[in-house]
């Protein structure tokens, strides 16, 4: 009777927050860079509007890195004075080697591989991994099976090092592994790049845990312990004060999510391209040509979900679609523009509701994934922008300002990504 009570209980609980119970799991915390627990928060407080002015700043050099892999070309932007550190946005703890050093990585879903700054680097920040402080850290050498699935390797004696970009970096690192763990389950044997060398301010500081789905990401390398499953609930950036989670494993994902399936683009395996099918405004579906968010595996156009990349980018005739139905809902008011905002109104305004509808899932945006207003109150900015021009602007980018406090599930087993509501922050 008492053990029937107790799996009553039980599924109650289960069914009540409407998660999956069943085999392994682990949440680790996420955080802004520019929370307080972060070491890489700007040394003195800047304002919303410099915040905001940055992330976009920011943005438009994530946006030629992600067009670069799209078109299989290296693109080197310009990094403005005002950028403080251009990387991915959110971070998470990490003990790598043994005994373990922590290290606090920030994760990337359009990237594949790690890279973590080691002993000896030039160009690296202070904080590195000491690798040879670590008894369990082993080079790879050019026969290692890990090695095909890096660009271009070269042998620098028996060790295998490779070259590669990102973003306004050049990076320069040893195929290396070492025991890695993001919670209590160390993963053995983690291939990534010690790094030697690295220019620009790309890199993170302590380095970059791609969560892409290929070969040599975290999801490939940690198949048996995490299913190739993850979520994510991304604190808001206007919070910084809170943390958010990663959900490693299909344990504890929600059961009872919308998803769309995930497309794959051999040519670029990392990325998760979904299928936008559609944009309304309030109740409209505004008129966009099928060609602007259709997925072409050969020319990479279509629609990405990626957390590196603050505010969404649509190619420039879906953008200006749901721009002008959205200002049109508006009503008259003046509309003015800050940085690359065009869609900006002082003073208050009612604003539409703005779904994205992917096949078999549509996304309707809260107020708070939609507009960004000033700490004062008096500045209101519809949170988007056209894809830069300068750029192969074939990609629609589902960014984090939009995904913040909703979990989003990648199932790659099922080939599906969900998004549910959850207030994280
Ligand atoms: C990287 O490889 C080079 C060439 O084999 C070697 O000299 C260097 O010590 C290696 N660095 C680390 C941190 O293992
Ligand atoms: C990496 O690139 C630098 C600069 O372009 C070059 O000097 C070096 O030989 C390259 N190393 C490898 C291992 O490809
Ligand atoms: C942020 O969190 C830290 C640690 O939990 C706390 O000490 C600090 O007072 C908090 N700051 C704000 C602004 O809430
Ligand atoms: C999404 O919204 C459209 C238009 O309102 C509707 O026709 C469609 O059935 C919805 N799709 C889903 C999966 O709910």
């Amino acid at each position: 009777m008492k053990a029937y009570l107790f799996s009553l209980a039980f599924l109650f609980l289960s069914l009540a927050q409407g998660l999956n119970t069943k085999g392994q799991g682990t949440t680790v915390k996420v955080f802004h860079v520019y929370s307080p627990q972060s070491p890489f928060r700007p040394s003195k407080p800047i304002s919303w509007e410099e915040s905001v002015l940055q992330m976009l700043a920011e943005d438009q050099a994530r946006l030629q890195f992600l067009s670069s892999l799209v078109a299989k070309r290296s693109w080197v932007p310009l990094a403005s004075g005002r950028q403080i550190l251009q990387s991915p946005n959110y971070i998470v703890k990490a003990k790598v080697g043994t005994p373990a050093q922590t290290l606090l990585l920030a994760v990337d879903t359009s990237n594949d591989a790690a890279w973590i700054p080691c002993n000896g680097c030039v160009g690296c920040s202070s904080t590195v991994f000491n690798s040879v402080k670590s008894t369990t850290f082993k080079t790879l050498g050019c026969g290692a099976p890990q090695c095909k699935q890096v660009p271009n390797p070269t042998c620098g004696g028996s060790t295998c090092t490779w070259n590669t970009t990102y973003g306004s970096s050049t990076i320069l690192s040893n195929l290396t592994q070492d025991t890695i763990a993001l919670s209590t389950d160390p993963v053995p044997n983690y291939a990534f790049g010690c790094i030697q060398k690295a220019t620009g301010s790309s890199v993170p500081p302590q380095g970059l845990l791609g969560l892409g789905r290929g070969p040599l990401s975290f999801l490939s390398q940690t198949e048996n312990l995490y299913q190739s499953t993850f979520s994510y609930c991304l604190p808001s950036f206007k919070t910084l004060n809170f943390s958010g989670t990663l959900r490693l494993g299909p344990a504890g994902q929600p059961l009872r999510i919308k998803t769309t399936p995930l497309l794959k683009n051999p040519r670029r395996s990392s990325l998760y391209y979904v299928n936008l099918i559609g944009i309304r405004v309030g109740r409209k579906i505004v008129d966009i040509p099928a060609s602007a968010l259709a997925f072409n595996p050969t020319t990479g156009a279509g629609t990405i979900f990626d957390s590196g990349t603050v505010f969404t980018r649509l190619v420039a005739p879906a953008y200006t679609a749901v721009r002008d139905e959205f200002r049109r809902r508006v009503g008259n008011a003046p509309v003015s523009s800050l940085g690359g905002f065009d869609t900006c109104y002082s003073g208050p305004i009612v604003a539409p509701t703005v779904t994205f509808m992917f096949s078999g899932m549509n996304v309707t945006l809260p107020p708070d994934n939609l507009l960004i207003r000033s700490t004062a109150g008096s500045t209101t900015c519809l949170a988007m922008a056209g894809a830069p021009d300068n750029v192969n602007s074939v990609l629609n980018v589902i960014a984090s300002m939009q995904q913040q406090n909703h979990r989003i599930l990648f199932d790659v087993p099922k080939s599906r990504l969900g998004v549910a509501r959850e207030q994280c922050s």
